[in-house]
């Protein structure tokens, strides 16, 4: 059964891209049913509707409270009936009860390692630490801020020189590869969002799975210290 997804995102919609392309080509198997904004005038909707995919979009300040955004978007959401929510580059903060509708239907892309560097400035924070090395992970969004189930994580390295611009446009570069072998594997089944357990191949997920150089996912080779 291909997967309905919703997308949510607020920038230039390069990782919508991605996905609409993988899904377009059959790596995912999977529909973009909707795509859900807080900036109607940035890219990310412009593409959504040039691919002729329905969208959903208002300016955060309209309304008079988060709850009553996050209502109204949420409302527009659960319309299109997605079996997983894609935040995908979504800048604002989403309310508890928002999230509480979709429990463990709903994944973040993020741009660090996490549990590193939740939150904003990701890329300036990773360069001030001084940190040798940096990426992007997708979890599972829980009401806690860039708390939830890690899935999986994409690294890459940080250079001598590095600005945080720089090391921005490596990350976003190693996120589309990311972003789009994790909805496949959860289109695919390979990856399951349990309520008590992620499983990965029929088995508990007991650490982040790690996007290789063939942009395939697969269990982290070797334990790392944030891994033991
Ligand atoms: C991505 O780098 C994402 O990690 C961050 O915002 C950016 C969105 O890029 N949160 P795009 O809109 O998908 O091009």
């Amino acid at each position: 059964m291909s997967l309905r997804l919703a997308v949510l995102a607020s920038g230039q919609g390069s990782n919508l891209a991605a996905l609409l392309a993988a899904c377009a080509d059959g790596r995912i198997d999977g529909e973009v049913v909707g795509v859900f904004s807080d900036k109607p005038d940035c890219g990310a909707v412009a593409r959504a509707r040039a691919a002729g995919i329905p969208t959903w979009a208002m300016k955060s300040n309209s309304v008079a409270t988060r709850e009553a955004f996050d209502a109204a978007m949420f409302d527009a959401v659960t319309a299109v009936q997605p079996d997983l929510i894609v935040c995908a580059g979504y800048l604002r903060i989403i309310g508890p009860a928002a999230i509480e509708r979709f429990p463990h239907c709903m994944i973040n892309l993020h741009p660090s390692l996490l549990p590193r560097h939740p939150g904003l400035h990701t890329h300036q924070r990773v360069l001030e630490a001084g940190d040798a090395e940096h990426g992007a992970s997708v979890h599972v969004v829980v009401p806690e801020l860039d708390a939830g189930p890690l899935l999986a994580r994409a690294r890459v390295p940080v250079l001598a020189d590095d600005s945080a611009e720089a090391l921005a446009a490596r990350v976003r570069q190693r996120e589309h590869p990311l972003l789009v072998a994790t909805v496949a594997a959860i289109a695919s089944g390979e990856l399951r969002l349990g309520l008590d357990a992620i499983h990965w191949q029929g088995k508990v997920l007991t650490a982040p799975l790690q996007l290789g150089a063939d942009d395939r996912l697969g269990l982290p080779a070797q334990p790392t210290q944030e891994n033991p």
